[in-house]
């Protein structure tokens, strides 16, 4: 059963064709990130027009790289929710037009949905319950996956996400946008206990994160810093902002995983590209006994494949949607 899956939630165009939901038979993504990065952020009109420009292309490429013809196709998947609102209905539109145009039935997919499944493409091993974290530059969301694609939503943050507050950090430092990656290879080289920020509600019996008085605490701590010409290695505040984040991450997620004696663990969306997460997360599963999956980069961040992925589970359950869809920009996923 081939699948076409379109993503257009952020700022990257994405479309991919995956057979009975785990065969990957193409995935092309046309980021926006250039675009955006002179901006130091997504400009929402902005990544509606690129949409537009790249759409039409993106699938071409999707279905020729596949090597499947659109009456070879099962369905057509596309993310309506959540995400912006201007760059879903791109989506959502060419979705309609070509299920239409082919006679195709039509799918709307929930984009954090998407991500947690994508664990599931690649790891065959990956058994049920487990707890998922999901931390992206929009999303923080920790939930116990359960037999079914069924999910109990344990924690999620009260101000910014984890990706953003990278991003954040990133701007305070000069490092250009996005930030996790480069937050990310500047920590390797620095020193993580040089400076002590605080791990918000990391000593709390709940599943619940804050980013954002991290984020707060390491703009004052550059800003008197600078003032006072005791400015440390770029590198130290990246060290030490990442070890404070990933602090949090791992404490919530392992203590969730305790609580549901899940097996496993997994890590999506685009933070969960982190070396320092993944390999900080894998320690703590092995201590008690929780296998530790991440799937391969390009299925961290936002691509088309883990829509398709979701709607082959969502199609065998009888989903269908008419040429009524709408787009949305928030949805949770229970
Ligand atoms: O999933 P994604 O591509 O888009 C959203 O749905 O948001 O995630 C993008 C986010 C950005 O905030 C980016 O800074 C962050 O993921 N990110 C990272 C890394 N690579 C990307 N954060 C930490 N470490 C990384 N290596
Ligand atoms: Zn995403």
């Amino acid at each position: 059963m081939h699948i076409l899956g379109i993503e257009t939630s952020c700022d990257e165009t994405a479309a991919a064709v995956v057979t009975d939901g785990r065969e990957i038979r193409s995935n092309i993504v046309a980021s926006q990130i250039e675009l955006h990065a002179k901006y130091g952020g997504i400009v929402p009109e902005l990544a509606s027009r690129q949409h537009v420009e790249a759409i039409n292309y993106i699938v071409d490429q999707a279905m020729d790289e596949a090597g499947v013809r659109f009456d070879e196709l099962t369905a057509i998947a596309v993310t309506n929710r959540p995400g912006l609102i201007g760059a879903l209905l791109v989506g959502v539109a060419a979705a309609k037009s070509l299920a239409y145009c082919h006679n195709l039935p039509l799918l709307g997919i929930n984009h954090v949905e998407g991500h947690i499944y994508a664990n599931f493409m690649e790891h065959q091993a990956l058994s049920f319950p487990h707890i998922c974290l999901t931390v992206s530059g929009g999303h923080t969301l920790l939930v116990e996956v359960q037999e079914g694609w069924r999910y109990e939503i344990l924690g999620t943050t009260q101000d910014d996400a984890a990706g953003e507050a990278y991003d954040k950090v990133a701007q305070y430092l000069g490092l250009g946008f996005p930030g996790g990656k480069v937050i990310d290879d500047l920590a390797k080289e620095g020193d993580s206990d040089a400076i002590r920020f605080p791990r918000p509600m990391l000593e709390r019996d709940n599943y619940q994160f804050s980013f954002s008085g991290i984020k707060t605490a390491v703009r004052f701590f550059i800003e008197k810093a600078r003032d006072a010409e005791t400015l440390p290695a770029v590198a130290d505040i990246a060290a030490s902002f990442q070890a404070a984040v990933v602090d949090v991450l791992v404490g919530k997620t392992v203590r969730a995983a305790k609580a549901k004696n899940a097996k496993a663990i997994t890590l999506t969306g685009g933070v969960a590209a982190n070396r320092q997460l993944r390999e900080s997360m894998r320690r703590a599963g092995e201590e008690f006994g929780a296998e530790v999956y991440y799937p391969r980069i390009q299925l961290c961040t936002d691509n088309g494949a883990m829509i398709a992925g979701v709607a082959y589970q969502k199609y065998q359950e009888g989903l269908r949607d008419t040429l009524d869809l709408n787009a949305y920009a928030s949805g949770s996923i229970v």
